[in-house]
């Protein structure tokens, strides 16, 4: 990942994460005027922006960098900006904890899922909102080392939510083609936002990908991107 570096970009170039940030929304609860949000990866509040409108009793939006924190504070001025390591919460607390296009990078999830769990106050929830297994498919499916990214699919997903201890009140996935001018038009954009996996691919295997996929281009490349949304709370058997 490098998200820090690409910062000041990400706002402007992130369009799929923009779309994916509007569909979550829908899923925040109209009244929050009671509850003690926390927002994990917020970055430059592509999904903090609908948190912010909802009055909560208490809110603060999170990220590990600091660059993109600079950015969400510049963007939303008016509420709590702070770092924080979503993949370690320390002695924090919420009725409602958020973390939109943040979990597929979680390299152990069980344990992540965990550590957020233990962050809900008594009848909190979690809202999370990722990508999954279909994402890229069309890279992916002419060479299965692209992006050599370990995406989970939507069984996968629930069955780590479950050994985590919390279970799904609502789950549902998506599909958004987006179009971009051509193969390394939509990698560019993927680096340019910084969701660079740290096993990169071999150059020398990237480039015969590319051409390949260049000699079929019609002017234009469509590529997938599939998202997951999912509300979940303590299991009952761990209270
Ligand atoms: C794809 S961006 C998503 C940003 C924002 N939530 C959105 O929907 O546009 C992922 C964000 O997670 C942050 N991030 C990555 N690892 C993190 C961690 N361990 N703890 C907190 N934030 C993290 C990155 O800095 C980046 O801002």
């Amino acid at each position: 990942m490098k998200f820090d570096q690409k910062a000041f970009q990400y706002h402007e170039k992130a369009s799929i994460q923009k779309k994916v940030a509007d569909w979550f929304s829908q899923w925040i609860d109209k009244d929050c005027s009671r509850l003690a949000g926390l927002e994990l990866g917020a970055g430059t509040g592509l999904f903090t922006r609908y948190l912010a409108l909802r009055s909560f009793r208490e809110f603060c939006a999170t990220d590990i960098s600091h660059s993109m924190l600079h950015e969400g504070k510049a963007r939303l001025p008016n509420i709590c900006w702070e770092i924080q390591d979503a993949w370690r919460l320390e002695a924090r607390k919420a009725d409602r904890v958020y973390a939109c296009s943040l979990l597929q990078w979680a390299n152990d999830p069980i344990r992540v899922l965990s550590v957020w769990r233990d962050a809900l106050l008594e009848n909190g929830r979690l809202l999370v909102c990722f990508f999954i297994e279909g994402s890229l498919e069309e890279f992916t499916r002419l060479d299965s080392r692209f992006p050599a990214f370990p995406w989970k699919g939507e069984k996968e997903w629930v069955e780590i939510f479950r050994a985590a201890n919390l279970d799904i009140i609502r789950s549902e996935t998506r599909t958004d083609i987006m179009i971009y001018e051509s193969p390394r038009a939509a990698l560019r954009q993927i680096h340019d936002i910084g969701a660079i996996s740290e096993n990169r691919m071999k150059p020398s295997v990237l480039k015969r990908l590319l051409e390949d996929l260049e000699k079929r281009e019609k002017g234009y490349f469509e590529l997938s991107w599939r998202t997951m949304r999912v509300e979940c709370q303590q299991s009952n058997q761990c209270l």
